[in-house]
């Protein structure tokens, strides 16, 4: 049978940036940033992006077009005994979904807050917090954005999403560089009389400070920032090898990459941009560094409700925008399982949605039920204290897709060999300008970086 294929490079660039661009850019990006005390970790964000990122885009990509696979049989192909890494690469989505849908629902809730005319409740402290120790309403929002998702998946209609979000994204993009903008102007005096701006915010997001530099510190941004790599370029999960098996051979897949990466950091960098000041006028240094998943939700609201009546309107449009952003990742994360469901167990795709579906309903309830009935603190190597979704993420983001990440990495730098990426990705005759880079990072460099950082997620190191 004819495997259907991306009808162009522009096509493909989209699609993966669909999938790559989403909540993980607007949501997870600044709380790390902000966590990690922001210009290191954005200086580690962007050089491991360049490089680290780029070889395991390129390589999963490569893998993709060359097997003509899903990550299932894709591994398989490339040689037998790693086929159970498509496996692992099929639970991490599983894990990941549940959690999705969670933020995507927190997302829903404010996109509906505000096109109803609450935008100035949003914006109040304790707001976000009610709202998700509530006994249920996040399940009613969570449950809301896995139906739709689903839904979405099951009547196969997710060509016509992408087509609404070729207009929507290029406009969240313009809108995210207004917000950035004017984020910049507020000002802020706290009790104490300490005037804070938000250019003085946008200075310690961008500018690295290395003047109380420990160890720890340094290795905690470095596994933050890896483990957001992994997460935010959709990479470690068998997405873009399934992405890149769609790919025409006559397509340039060195320029494709470049593009995807460029867009997918630099939504990332601007979303830092837009959320980071604001942060530091309201809460400080001490607030930033404090921060947690809930941060997005909590200070975005109170841009709005500074730009006055117009506030209400731009955030039920922001929202809306962050939505479909949503969407489309959350999308490619179902589309991923049910394609292995279909592989693996033979199952109709319609079939393969609704287990899926309740398997992942089941987890995300439990994840909401995380701030209320079955809350807890459980303490990380990473300094942070987890709830059920820091903990899900931290298991897949910190631990499983390092694993899949360094398997790849010896498959393809000792087993298969670098060539075999190379020459697919230079089929065309292709300039390939990073090849150098490439090779040293598949064979040494990202394995050492990923090994050290598996020890430290388990708190060995
Ligand atoms: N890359 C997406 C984002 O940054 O929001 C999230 C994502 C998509 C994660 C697909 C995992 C995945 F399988």
């Amino acid at each position: 049978m004819q495997r259907s294929s991306f009808s162009g490079s522009v096509g493909f660039v989209l699609a993966a940036a669909g999938s790559a661009v989403g909540l993980g850019n607007i949501w997870r990006f600044p709380y790390l940033a902000a966590k990690d005390g922001g210009g290191l970790f954005l200086v580690i964000y962007i050089i491991l992006a360049l490089t680290f990122g780029f070889a395991l885009l390129t390589t999963e990509i490569a893998i993709g077009r060359k097997t003509r696979k899903g990550p299932l049989s894709a591994y398989r192909r490339i040689n037998p005994r790693f086929k159970n890494l498509g496996l692992i690469g099929c639970i991490i989505p599983m894990m990941i979904l549940p959690y999705y849908s969670v933020i995507g629902g927190w997302v829903i809730k404010f996109a509906t807050a505000y096109l109803s005319g609450c935008g100035f409740e949003a914006a109040q402290d304790g707001y976000f917090t009610n709202f998700i120790t509530h006994k249920y309403e996040s399940i009613i929002f969570t449950v809301a954005f896995l139906l739709l998702t689903s839904f979405i998946i099951y009547r196969g209609v997710n060509k016509g999403i992408e087509k609404f979000s070729k207009i929507l994204m290029p406009l969240l993009l313009l809108l995210i560089i207004g917000i950035s903008v004017f984020s910049l102007t507020i000002q802020h005096t706290d009790s104490s009389g300490e005037v804070r701006s938000g250019l003085d915010g946008l200075k310690i997001y961008v500018i690295p400070d290395f003047k109380d530099l420990t160890l720890e510190k340094f290795s905690v941004t470095l596994m933050d920032a890896i483990g957001q790599l992994f997460y935010s370029l959709s990479i470690a999960m068998g997405i873009m090898i399934s992405y890149g098996s769609y790919v025409k051979d006559e397509n340039n897949l060195v320029k494709s990459i470049n593009r995807i990466e460029i867009f997918d950091t630099a939504v990332a960098f601007l979303a830092g941009a837009m959320v980071i000041p604001v942060v530091y006028v309201f809460a400080g240094y001490e607030g930033m560094t404090a921060s947690g998943p809930g941060l997005v939700f909590v200070n975005i609201p109170k841009i709005f409700a500074e730009t006055g009546q117009i506030g209400n309107l731009l955030g039920a449009v922001f929202f809306t925008m962050v939505l479909f952003a949503a969407l489309t990742s959350a999308i490619s994360i179902l589309e991923a399982i049910v394609s292995s469901f279909m592989d693996k167990f033979g199952y109709s795709r319609k079939k393969s949605v609704v287990a899926e579906t309740l398997i992942a309903l089941f987890f995300a309830i439990l994840v909401c039920l995380g701030y209320n009935a079955l809350y807890f603190e459980l303490p990380l190597p990473n300094g942070t204290n987890a709830q059920i979704l820091d903990l899900m993420d931290y298991i897949s983001n910190n631990i499983l897709m390092p694993i899949t990440a360094l398997l790849t990495c010896i498959l393809i730098g000792y087993i298969a060999g670098p060539e075999k990426i190379i020459s697919e990705v230079t089929r065309n005759g292709e300039i390939f300008s990073r090849e150098k880079l490439y090779r040293v990072m598949i064979k040494y460099i990202a394995p050492l970086l990923l090994f050290l950082l598996l020890l430290k997620s388990i708190g060995l190191l």
